[in-house]
């Protein structure tokens, strides 16, 4: 996709509703989830794709959105932090993972991306599936126990 060089009207399903907005070539999805489009759940940690604290879903699959330039949702799917259900936070806060909480929103859509996918949970430990996203504060035992026990209880109830 070649890169617009001004104002661009955008046209995406977001949380599952359409939306219509304008960016500048320059914006990234960061921006316009935080800005225009009012979702602040989404954060920005590193604004280098270190981190994975903007992760959302784009066309399902989990994303830095500090790093992808906003014209690039143009028809897409994305899914923020404020399209989950409670229960997911909920299971995170229960298990101690949540401190400062500015992984948080990134953890959970990583998460969700794991849930829909179980057999990437058999494959690959759920370490290696969390690796983009980073914790300063927990040291990672809590939010991989809370993951594992929300992932198994998922299982159960599928
Ligand atoms: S803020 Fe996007 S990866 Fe850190
Ligand atoms: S809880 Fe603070 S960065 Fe993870």
């Amino acid at each position: 996709m070649t890169p617009p060089t001004s104002d661009v009207a955008l046209g995406f399903l977001l949380n599952g509703s359409s939306v219509s907005v304008t960016c500048a070539p320059e914006d990234r999805l960061l921006d316009l989830l935080r800005g225009p489009l009012r979702l602040p759940g989404t954060k920005e940690g590193c604004g280098e794709g270190e981190c994975g604290a903007c992760t959302v879903l784009l066309n399902g699959l989990p994303v830095n959105s500090c790093l992808v330039p906003s014209y690039q949702a143009d028809g897409a799917t994305v899914e923020t932090i404020e399209a989950l259900a409670d229960e997911r936070h909920a299971a995170l806060l229960e298990g101690g993972a949540t401190q400062c909480g500015a992984c948080t929103p990134g953890v959970a859509m990583t998460a969700e991306w794991i849930r829909r996918h179980p057999a990437l949970g058999k494959r690959f430990p759920l370490s290696e599936l969390m690796a983009g996203n980073l914790c300063r504060c927990t040291g990672y035992d809590g939010i991989l126990k809370s993951l594992e026990a929300a992932l198994t209880d998922d299982e159960g109830t599928a």
